[in-house]
């Protein structure tokens, strides 16, 4: 008996995010109930899942073992709060990204689901002793943050919240795990989380040089997408270094740690993003892809289309290599 069966998993908030992972835990074989303040939104989620599980059927890109209809079966729309959580186990809020509408939601949950059910947020910028402060227990709060789009981009980032036990961490991280995702555990909270400390020291680097007239739009994105990307896409920076030296990371430090050092001395204060320079890079980048609906869903598509075909060329080498070594 797989550990999903029968067991339900309670989504908050049924917008782009909370229908993902609706879809997510169905494909890992959780029941999963979905609830919305709106009253018929959790039940338009259901049918926007349905068509989108049939399209992923089609284009052989379906999680999990069972087929579009299984999946379907599983998931159930509610506009009652309580009658939402009851029997869950695991509970994933995913509402607006606004400290008040999530603080007073982990209230009223607390007072009606089981005392072991897991509490957990999508929130992408908040800190757990923020979003939980109206908690009276929060030895079983967490924030699982996904990456839009979960069902491709695997990534979660479980942040504790500084009275979360480790039991919390552990099964949230066993349940990611099970269900495909790829779960990453912070130690302590911090601002921007590890993803987006990392993005905007990028975007940061990116926009400095832009303004100085080092480099155009174009090409300082040709310098991720054409390079730093490439490799991103399936190695780290530590492991980046480690195979960039002979003999590993230790004589990569020994060989350009002070090179490194010397470029991070130089670099610039934390830019503006406003004034002339930023009118001056949005409009570079917008004689490039020009911010109607119609050019920015063209990028959006292929992004996608992208995206997907990496996640299947990334779950097709995985499985090949474990069938090497097996
Ligand atoms: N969109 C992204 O790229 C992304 C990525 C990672 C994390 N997140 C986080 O996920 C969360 C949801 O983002 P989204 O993009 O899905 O938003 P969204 O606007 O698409 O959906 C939010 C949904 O929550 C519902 N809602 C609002 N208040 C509610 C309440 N009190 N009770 C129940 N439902 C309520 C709304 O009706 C709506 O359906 C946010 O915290 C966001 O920061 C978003």
């Amino acid at each position: 008996m797989s550990s999903s069966n029968g067991k339900i998993i309670t989504i908050i908030g049924s917008g782009l995010i909370g229908r993902s992972w609706a879809m997510v835990f169905a494909s890992g074989g959780y029941r999963v109930k979905i609830y919305d303040n709106q009253p018929g939104q959790a039940a338009k989620a259901v049918t926007e899942i349905r068509k989108q599980l049939g399209e992923l059927e089609e284009a052989r890109m379906l999680r999990g073992e069972r087929d579009a209809t299984q999946q379907l079966a599983l998931l159930s729309s509610h506009d009652d709060l309580a009658q939402a959580v009851e029997g869950a186990f695991f509970i994933q809020e995913s509402v607006f990204e606004d400290l008040g509408v999530k603080q007073s939601v982990f209230q009223a949950l607390e007072s009606l689901v089981g005392k072991d059910a897991i509490l957990s947020s999508s929130t992408s910028c908040l800190l757990p002793s923020n979003v939980f402060s109206l908690v009276q227990d929060r030895s079983r709060c967490i924030i699982s943050h996904p990456v839009n789009p979960p069902y491709y981009v695997k990534l979660v980032e479980l942040v504790p919240h500084p009275e979360t036990v480790a039991t919390v961490m552990d099964t949230t991280h066993a349940l990611m795990t099970q269900v495909g995702q790829a779960p990453i555990c912070l130690k302590k909270e911090i601002d921007g989380f590890a993803l987006n400390r990392v993005q905007a020291a990028i975007i940061a680097e990116s926009w400095r040089l832009v303004q100085d007239g080092v480099i155009s739009v174009k090409d300082i994105d040709l310098v991720m997408s054409e390079g730093l990307g490439m490799r991103y896409a399936f190695i780290g920076p530590m492991e980046t270094m480690h195979l960039n030296a002979p003999e590993g990371l230790e004589d990569y430090l020994k060989r350009y740690g002070e090179g490194i050092r010397r470029v991070l001395t130089s670099f610039g204060p934390v830019p503006q993003f406003t004034g002339e320079a930023a009118k001056s890079i949005i409009g570079e980048l917008c004689e490039l892809i020009p911010s109607d609906q119609q050019h920015l869903s063209v990028r959006r598509e292929r992004r996608d289309q992208l995206l997907m075909g990496l996640a299947q060329l990334k779950t097709q080498h995985d499985t090949g290599s474990q069938k090497t070594s097996d």
